[in-house]
This record gives C-alpha cells, structure tokens and sequence, in this order.
C-alpha cells in the first residue's frame, strides 16, 4: 500500500492538530432539521428556519467561546447562514478562533438484507459537496453512521458502516476536509460493558481496515468514538474509573498513535457524566489527545435556559460556557467538580 499524498496533506495535518488543541474540544451544533425541531418542540418552538437561526446565533456568539472549543459541526443551512443581524455564522466562528465543520452524510436508512440495521447515505456527490463547502469556510467533515448492539451487530453491517466512512475519509481529504470518522455504537440494549467492548474492538478494527485499504492519511483525520459504557438498559452500571479503564484499553488496542485527535461523542450520556468520563480518561498522559465533541451533553441546559426567549440569551450562554469550560478541564484531567 502506499500513502496517497493529498495535495492538501499539510493543510490535513495543521487543521486536524488544531482541533485537537490542549484544553479544547468540538461543539456539535449539526442537528439535522428533524432532530433540531424535536429540540425547539422540547421548549415549545416552532421548527422555522428563524428559530433555528435564533439559536444557533446564540451558541456561536457565546463570549470567548474559542477558549473552550476549537471546532464547531455545522449543518448544511447553517454554514450558509448569516446571523439576523446579517454576519456570517462561519465568520463569527472564525473570528472566536472555531474552526467551522459540516455534517455531510444523508442520514440513516434500513440496510436490506440485516438484522433491522442501519446504513448510513451520502457517498452520491460528496466530492462536489465537500469542495463547495470548502469554498464556503469549512475545514473539517462529520459522518456519523451507526451500530447496534441488540439487533446484533451483523457482519454486514459492521462492514458497511466501516467502509462508508474510509470512502467518506478518502473523499473529504482529497477535497481539504478533515474527516471525522464516527460510527457510533449506540447505548440501546440491556448488555454489560463487556459486550460493548467486544463490538467496539470489532469496529474499530474494520474501521481501520478500510481506511487503510483506501489510502486515508491518518494524521488529517479525527474519530469521534463512543465511551464503552453499560447499555442504557443494563442494571449494573459502570463508575467514570471503569468507563475510562475500558475506553483506554480499546484506544490502545486499536487506534494508531498517528491519529491525532480522539473526539468522544456524548451519546445521551447526563452532561456531568460525559464530564466526569473524560475527565477519569485524562489521568494520567494519552498518545492522542483525548477531548470531547458533544452536542447533547453541551448544549442541552443552555436550550432549556433559553427557551426561546431574547431575556434569557445570556443567561443560557452562560450555561453553555459552564458546560464547555466542565469539558475543557476534563480534557486536561483538571475538573475537580
Ligand atoms: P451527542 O453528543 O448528543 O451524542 O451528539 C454528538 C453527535 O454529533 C452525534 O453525531
């Protein structure tokens, strides 16, 4: 095999280290329209492009929020949005030090032939996508597929989901975007930790399989992996140690140390859970930096704070600033609480 030399292989690099900068993490604001409006319905909003606009102005122009997060995934109407006051989103971002990201797969449909599994879309026109939204700010990528763990997980889909995302990796690099490799292995079932374990050293070693059959360049990469956890439904629950001890012994087993950035997702994890977990696995020194890039576990005091009322804007700031600064001291294994 040999290494593809991407013309942007550099530019990969420097973007992907900066992400994963000390004391940083990613905020994900990339709702799709469906799961933004079970948001807003949850405050008794409208789902409008207006309130959707509302509140994505909110969280980007928290104050100094570039202190906390070096990366922001946006979906597709937000990096073309402007704030009402007619400033760029991706602009306001630059200007707080936020490197802007993009979602850019289709969404989940069934995958024929499995166990009632998911696949995930997108490959169709990616390349022509991903180079516009390079042109229009963004620098890194987001595809997140999923796996589940009681309705299998199937050969078929494991090696789908693993192959989707090294095509996705490969055609993001090609066109100057970091991508972030996501399969999420979801929380749903009754298992024990070790089960997740099991699945999850299945993944990641198909994961890494297929990027490296397709010539993706580790260092201009970013994964964005799920915690080993209980299953939300399992009885015995596991303590920030043991969620951090399994994690690690995953990472170590699996993630080459050339990948320079391990960015958890939150997964419906409490917002002071997601902080306490990454905390524990920053302890002692990782090979990659290992940070955070939740959306649920972010923002979701700020929303409830907001509710959707201009009063309430900086007071739900405030509350997302709480929670990105919690993060930002679990990153560098600092939050005593
Ligand atoms: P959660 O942190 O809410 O799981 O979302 C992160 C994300 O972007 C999922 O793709």
């Amino acid at each position: 095999l040999t290494v593809r030399a991407s013309s942007y292989a550099d530019e990969l690099a420097k973007t992907a280290k900066t992400v994963a900068s000390p004391g940083r993490g990613i905020l994900a604001m990339d709702e799709s329209n469906a799961t933004c409006g079970k948001r807003l319905a949850s405050i008794g909003l409208e789902n409008t492009e207006a309130n959707r606009q509302a509140y994505r102005t909110l969280l980007v122009s928290a104050p100094d929020l570039g202190k906390y997060i070096s990366g922001a995934i946006l979906f597709e109407e937000t990096l073309y949005q402007s704030t009402t006051e007619g400033e760029k989103i991706v602009d306001i971002l630059t200007k707080q030090n936020i490197v802007p990201g993009i979602k850019v797969d289709k969404g989940l449909v069934p995958l024929a032939g499995s166990n009632d599994e998911s696949w995930c879309q997108g490959l169709d026109g990616l390349a022509s996508r991903s180079a516009a939204y390079y042109q229009q700010g963004a620098r890194f990528a987001k595809w997140r597929t999923v796996v589940s763990i009681p309705n299998g997980p199937s050969a078929l889909a494991v090696k789908e989901a693993a192959w989707g995302l090294a095509r996705y990796a490969a055609i993001s690099q090609d066109n100057g975007l970091v991508p972030i490799v996501e399969p999420e292995i979801l929380l749903d079932g009754d298992h024990g930790i070790e089960r997740t374990f099991e699945v999850a050293q299945k993944v990641w070693a198909e994961v890494f399989f297929y990027l490296a059959e397709n010539n993706v360049f580790f260092e201009g990469i970013l994964l964005k992996p799920s915690m080993v956890t209980p299953g939300a439904e399992c009885k015995d629950r596991a303590t920030p140690q043991q969620v951090a001890d399994y994690t690690l012994k995953l990472l170590r087993r699996r993630i080459p140390p050339a990948v320079p950035g391990i960015m958890f997702l939150s997964g419906g994890q409490s917002e002071v859970e997601a902080t306490l977990n990454l905390n524990a696995m920053n302890q002692a020194p990782n090979p990659w930096h290992v940070s955070f890039s939740y959306a649920r576990a972010l923002q979701n005091t700020c929303l409830k704070t907001w509710g959707g009322l201009p009063e309430n804007v900086k007071a739900a700031q405030d509350a997302l600033l709480l929670r990105a600064k919690a993060n930002s001291l679990a990153q560098l294994g600092k939050y005593t609480g």
